[in-house]
Parts: C-alpha cells; sequence; structure tokens
C-alpha cells in the first residue's frame, strides 16, 4: 500500500462581466475573426469592483469543498497559484484560509504562471505522499486583467479572470493496481532563459510598480507546443502508461491552436481534449481547474477516468500531471 493524493471535488469561480470580442474591438485595433482564427477566444471575464483573486479562489474553493463533501475545517494545507495576488504580501493561500475559517494549517502560494497550477498540484501531491497534510486544497486564481496594458492588442485580446480549486485528500491503495485513483505521476520543468519572451515589466524590488505583462507571442508558441509534448511523454514514460489510456486531457487554455498541436503530437484525438478557451480566454493559473471544473460538472469527466493535466507559461515553466479520477 502507498498514500497517495485522490482528487474529491472541483469547483470554480468567474467574475460576473462577460466581455465578447465584439467589445474588444471597440477598445483596441482588432477584429472578432482575428482572435478566433488566431487563437479560438471568443470571450473572457474580467474582474469588477469588489471581486479579487481572493475573492474568486475562495468561492471556487468553497465549491469544491461542496462537491467533494468535504468540511472546511479538515483542510490542512492550501496551495494557491496566482500571479495577481490581491497583496505582495500575506499570500493569498492566508486569506483563502481565513475566508473558509480553516486557520492553522499550512498556506502559501506558488508563482509559475500560467503553469502555477501544476506547480500547486505536484507540490501538494508531494506534502501528502509525504504525511505533511492529510487534506488540501489546490487553487488556481488570477485577475490578471489587471496586469493587462489595455492598449497593447498583442496581448489584451488573450486573457482573463477566473478561478479554478480542487480538493485533494490522502488515501492508502495499492501501488500495483492500475486502476488506483489518485494522483499517479508529476513532472515539472522551468527554463529561465527566456525571461524577455514573456515577463511583466515590474515589480517590487525593481521598479516599485505592477507592471504589465509584455510578450513575443509568436516564440512563445513555438517552444510551448515542443516543451508540453516532451513533458507530456515524460510523465507518461514515469508512470508506466499508454497516450492511448488517457480519458482526457486537461490543457491550460493558451490558445486553441498550441493544444490541438500538442494533441496531435502525441496522436491525441481531439475529443479527449477539454477546451475552454472560447468561452475563458487564458486565465493563467486557473485555467487548468477551470476547464477541469467544467468537464466534471458536464459529466465528461468520471469517476476511473484517466486525466493529463498539462501547462507551459511565463517563466518558462511547464509541467503535467496524470490522474485517476
Ligand atoms: O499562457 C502563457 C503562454 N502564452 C501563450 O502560449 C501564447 C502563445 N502565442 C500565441 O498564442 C500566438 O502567438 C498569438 C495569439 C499571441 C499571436 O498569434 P500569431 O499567429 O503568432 O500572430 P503574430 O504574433 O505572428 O501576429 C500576426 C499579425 C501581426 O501583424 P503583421 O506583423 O503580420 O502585420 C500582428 O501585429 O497579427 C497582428 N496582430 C493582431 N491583429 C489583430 C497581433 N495582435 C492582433 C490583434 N488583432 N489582437
Amino acid at each position: 500500500m502507498t498514500t497517495r493524493a485522490i482528487i474529491r471535488g472541483s469547483g470554480s469561480a468567474l467574475p460576473q462581466r462577460c466581455v465578447t470580442n465584439a467589445e474588444m474591438a471597440q477598445m483596441v485595433d482588432t477584429t472578432d475573426e482575428w482572435i478566433i482564427e488566431r487563437t479560438g477566444i471568443r470571450q473572457r471575464y474580467i474582474a469588477g469592483e469588489g471581486e479579487t483573486t481572493s475573492t474568486l479562489a475562495t468561492e471556487a474553493a468553497r465549491r469544491a469543498l461542496a462537491a467533494a463533501g468535504i468540511e472546511a475545517s479538515k483542510v490542512d494545507l492550501i496551495v494557491l497559484a496566482t500571479a495577481t495576488p490581491d497583496q505582495t504580501f500575506p499570500a493569498t493561500a492566508t486569506i483563502v484560509q481565513h475566508n473558509l475559517g480553516c486557520n492553522g494549517g499550512i498556506a502559501f502560494d506558488v508563482a509559475a504562471v500560467c503553469s502555477g497550477f501544476l506547480y500547486a498540484l505536484a507540490t501538494a501531491d508531494s506534502m501528502i505522499r509525504t504525511g505533511m497534510a492529510k487534506c488540501a486544497l489546490v487553487i488556481g486564481a488570477e485577475t490578471f486583467s489587471k496586469i493587462l496594458d489595455w492598449d497593447d492588442r498583442t496581448t489584451c485580446v488573450l486573457f482573463g479572470d477566473g478561478a479554478g480549486a480542487i480538493v485533494l485528500e490522502a488515501q492508502d491503495v495499492d501501488e500495483n493496481d492500475p486502476k488506483a485513483p489518485g494522483v499517479i505521476a508529476s513532472r515539472l520543468h522551468a527554463d529561465g532563459a527566456h525571461n524577455e519572451l514573456l515577463y511583466v515589466d515590474g515589480g517590487v524590488s525593481t521598479t516599485g510598480t505592477i507592471g504589465k505583462v509584455r510578450m513575443k507571442g509568436r516564440e512563445v508558441f513555438r517552444h510551448a507546443v515542443t516543451n508540453l509534448a516532451n513533458v507530456l511523454r515524460e510523465v507518461l514514460e514515469t508512470s508506466g502508461h499508454d497516450a492511448a489510456e488517457i480519458d482526457w486531457v486537461v490543457p491550460h487554455q493558451a490558445n486553441f491552436r498550441i493544444l490541438d498541436a500538442t494533441a496531435r503530437k502525441l496522436d491525441l484525438p481531439a475529443e479527449k481534449v477539454v477546451v475552454t478557451v472560447d468561452r475563458h480566454a487564458n486565465t493563467s493559473a486557473a485555467s487548468v481547474p477551470l476547464a477541469f471544473d467544467v468537464a466534471v460538472r458536464d459529466g465528461r469527466i468520471k469517476k476511473g477516468d484517466l486525466v493529463m493535466f498539462e501547462a507551459m507559461g511565463g517563466g518558462f515553466t511547464w509541467g503535467a500531471s496524470l490522474a485517476r479520477i
């Protein structure tokens, strides 16, 4: 027997305001056609007054706990992935912990931008496996709209706000059973050589400002497909599972063309790829748990399914994780 982190439930939250491509075209020199053709995005949600990274994260966490049928008081670990925290410090995870009323356990943020949820998931999984925690909330939450340059059409049309969360619980399983539930294997990577391709041009210890997102999209695109295909193969090899066994891929939702090209590289049929980029746009660390929650709630992802999560983002950072639901 071995201890694994089992995914007990998921939840998500979006801001109230939905902004269509047509509305974006009134703000910058773009068109609905260009955005759909190049990215697959049709709309995004943008946080309004009173909606922050912690409020969205708290709502997503509450829904995940309700879906899992687990009381907040049982949560002894919160790992929250974000690049847009409420405050420089303390960690947004501690604000969520207090909102949920489960003070006293471990709570911290991870900063890996769009791969943040994969970094958070692998961290929480490791802490559960080693006995540091028994019940974890893994959250990806962003208000990326706050760091967008709304005059830069090459970036502002791509991103949105939102939050997604899952509940992980420790359970002893038979490690020789290929159908045993839980997180099976994860792989994470970073390559700091590409800072200038995707970054925010401000920060606490440099400019003293929050800064805005800057991206050389075409170059990021090229790296994304190669890195993602490689890390997916790595996780499959580590886990001993074959690509053909995967029931669902839940990718980071940056661009439909990236997730399509990555799936093709592994011969994964398009019907097995969960796509929400059309309705949420790129919500950075929130995109994977948001997409997962959509596919669980609409009945596509079911108990027993083998699910691959993957993401790539600023840093560069990238990673993948395979789990049996
Ligand atoms: O989540 C973190 C990881 N991020 C990503 O994975 C993003 C990766 N990159 C991408 O998704 C794509 O590269 C973009 C969607 C950002 C851009 O698509 P692209 O096909 O690579 O376009 P491009 O950057 O090569 O630009 C093509 C043209 C340019 O015009 P010229 O130079 O050919 O005259 C751009 O100026 O499209 C122009 N353009 C736009 N036109 C209308 C750029 N943004 C827009 C826009 N509307 N919003």
